[in-house]
């Protein structure tokens, strides 16, 4: 048989044959497209499948909170840490040096601040999402609360745009003070996100968060919430991740620290090397001492 025929045939391009299995490392994903795939390796690291998000977006909701008043001063001296800018477009713009070489992952909801009822929010024109080059979106979606219809449609309008440009979102999910922050209410949100076609979602740790990651089926970052005391805030990053989280979107317990550098890079051994929380801890001390 001459060469040519086999190439008529088809043989020499697998055709006919099935693709060897290929499952992609991070869960939920074998069936995304390419571009999603792509934008999700920039966020999560392939070795530890894991990821340390930086938040800083805090600022579209209650202005310039303590440790954000000059983001180019707190902030940007960290971006080398994280593996993820989590932020608004217009801190992006004004403050983060755009030769940094960081995915960002883009907060593209917004409405309303503290000063009057959280979660009446809007999404952001995914062209613009797409301008800045975010490797992901974020969306709020407040399960239970009085705008859960509203947010779940946000954020089914921008699964529907990203899933047409590749870009895969994060679902945010709020917690009002009449929600109870416990494994059964953090399952429901998180699980409601991904169903709708959030590809990462974003929720807390709490008691039995087992539970939480294994309904998920997507990878779940975990928020910090308040700043606490920074050797609780390496306990329950440890416990998220053995737990099954794929690492954290944290803020306030990195840039409120003493030592933000320390804590980040701390934060960094829990999620990418399973450092056990008193490691990490001493870790932290040592940096922090460091000149
Ligand atoms: C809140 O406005 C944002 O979604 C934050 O990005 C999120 O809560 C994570 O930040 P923190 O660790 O400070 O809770």
């Amino acid at each position: 048989m001459a060469d040519t025929d086999n190439i008529k045939d088809g043989k020499d391009f697998g055709i006919g044959v099935p693709p060897a299995k290929q499952a992609f490392f991070l869960k939920g994903m074998d069936h995304a497209d390419w571009g999603l795939k792509d934008r999700m390796a920039r966020i999560f690291n392939k070795t530890s499948g894991n990821t340390v998000m930086l938040a800083f977006d805090h600022g579209y909701i209650m202005g310039p909170t303590s440790g954000l008043e000059r983001i180019d001063l707190s902030i940007v001296p960290l971006i080398p840490y994280a593996d993820c800018l989590m932020c608004t477009r217009g801190a992006l713009r004004a403050m983060v040096p755009p030769d940094s070489g960081k995915p960002v992952c883009l907060r593209s909801s917004a409405g309303s601040t503290i000063l009057t009822e959280l979660n009446d929010e809007c999404i952001l024109d995914i062209q613009d999402i797409l301008r800045v080059n975010a490797s992901a979106a974020a969306v709020m979606v407040s399960i239970g609360g009085k705008f859960e219809a509203l947010t779940i449609r946000n954020l089914t309008t921008m699964c529907d745009l990203g899933y047409r440009y590749g870009v895969p979102v994060m679902g945010v999910t709020a917690v009002g003070k009449e929600m109870t922050r416990d494994a059964r209410y953090f399952s429901m949100a998180s699980r409601v996100c991904a169903e709708n076609g959030a590809s990462i979602v974003k929720t807390y740790f709490c008691e039995g968060f087992e539970k939480v990651a294994a309904c998920c089926p997507v990878p779940i970052v975990i928020a910090g919430g308040k700043k606490v005391p920074e050797a609780e805030a390496l306990e329950f990053a440890y416990q998220a991740i053995q737990s099954g989280a794929n690492g954290v979107d944290m803020g306030r317990n990195v840039f409120q620290s003493d030592a933000p550098a320390a804590m980040i890079q701390a934060i960094r051994a829990v999620v990418h090397q399973g450092a056990k929380p008193k490691d990490a801890f001493d870790l932290f001390n040592t940096l922090k001492n460091q000149k």
